[in-house]
């Protein structure tokens, strides 16, 4: 690991800043730096792929163009615009936002990051992205991406997101921020991590602005860092699914995205539910995903879905309802259904609930 010092500093943010300028993508969001639209577009981005949330958030800020029309708009208004960006509490906490701001007396967002930071479900990547990005202020965002890129660049030999290597690259990347402008350093970090320094061994490391910095590089340690937390931890939540559908005209499933976990694979409605969810709050977020008002009926069947750190216990619902088919879903006949390609908890359910 190396410590850095003012020359590293001061080469990394005159080195990124114009980097940046010329490699930028052309992204929706970076047409405007106005602090609410920085704060949708950051919450969309932080468990959302960069090209689902290019369609969603024109959309978005067109339906809710400001603070204002955001908190008068209704909660089924503002889940159904989130529809298929997963993680609905972000959609709640978002319009929360927006009402709490209207009755602090704001209609839009404060350059204060003490108020900020209180506001519901603006963590400390989100605010570091809103106040650098639109109130340029030096407040380190330090999210994955961000985190390859410093655990590389300094060769830290220690888990990014714990104590020691967390508080090195806060302080690193604060410091470069203060050499520079940090709408535009704190977007450079993201993309490099996001176009150049991948998550993949094969890193581009000759297309990299700060290859000359880099500690890893010089060490051939890129593919080790960041370093992978040995004793991960456990992510359990509890998920519900849905069949939807009968024997006769058959039963709903969707494709999975092209990349990322199982793709190809088909499933069933499901979704996992967030920190605090029970059961019933899971229901509930699946059927406002869905748009279903119709009554789910209980199957008394559950399951444990794992994969990579999660264990999530989903508890299968089924109802008649009639809906209409969302993008990538399809209607297939329940021998189908059987065979499909499909994560091996939500197969054991279907089984279970089909042929008992
Ligand atoms: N990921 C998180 N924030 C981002 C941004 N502003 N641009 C591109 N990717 C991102």
């Amino acid at each position: 690991m190396i410590l850095p010092d003012e020359q590293f500093y001061k080469t990394c943010a005159h080195k990124l800043t114009s980097w940046f300028e010329q490699n930028r993508r052309d992204l929706p969001w970076r047409k405007t730096r106005d602090p609410y639209s920085v704060l949708v577009s950051e919450l969309m981005l932080q468990q959302t792929q960069v090209e689902r949330v290019k369609s969603y958030y024109p959309r978005w800020v067109d339906l809710f163009p400001n603070v204002r029309a955001l908190a008068a708009s209704s909660e089924e208004e503002v889940l159904s615009a989130w529809q298929g960006l997963g993680y609905y509490s972000r959609a709640h906490n978002l319009h929360k936002c927006a009402q709490t701001l209207l009755a602090d007396g704001h209609e839009t967002l404060p350059a204060d990051a003490a108020y900020l930071q209180k506001l519901p479900g603006i963590g400390p990547y989100t605010l570091g992205a809103v106040c650098s990005i639109a109130f340029e202020q030096p407040v380190p965002a330090v999210d994955g991406n961000v985190r390859r890129v410093f655990s590389r660049l300094l060769d830290l030999g220690s888990d990014p997101t714990k104590k020691d290597g967390a508080a090195l690259i806060e302080r690193t990347v604060e410091h470069i921020l203060r050499l520079g402008e940090p709408h535009i350093l704190t977007q450079a970090f993201m993309e490099l991590g996001a176009t150049v320094c991948s998550p993949l061994s094969s890193c581009q490391c000759n297309d990299c602005p700060v290859s000359m910095l880099c500690a890893a590089l010089k060490k051939g340690t890129q593919s080790k860092r960041p370093v992978a937390d040995r004793r991960a931890t456990i992510m359990r939540r509890l998920g519900a699914a849905l069949l939807i559908g009968d024997a006769q005209n058959g039963w709903i499933v969707r494709r999975r995205p092209e990349s990322g976990l199982w793709s190809g694979f088909y499933e069933i409605p499901w979704i996992i539910g967030g920190e605090n969810d029970d059961f019933s709050a899971c229901l509930q977020t699946l059927r406002a995903e869905l748009g279903i008002t119709a009554p789910c009926e209980e199957t008394g069947l559950e399951e444990t879905l794992r994969f990579t750190r999660w264990q999530v216990r989903v508890r299968l619902w089924r109802t008649s309802a009639v809906l209409q088919l969302q993008k990538g879903a399809e209607i297939v006949s329940s021998h189908s259904l059987l065979k499909l390609a499909m994560p091996a908890g939500l197969k054991r359910l279907i089984t279970k609930a089909l042929t008992h």
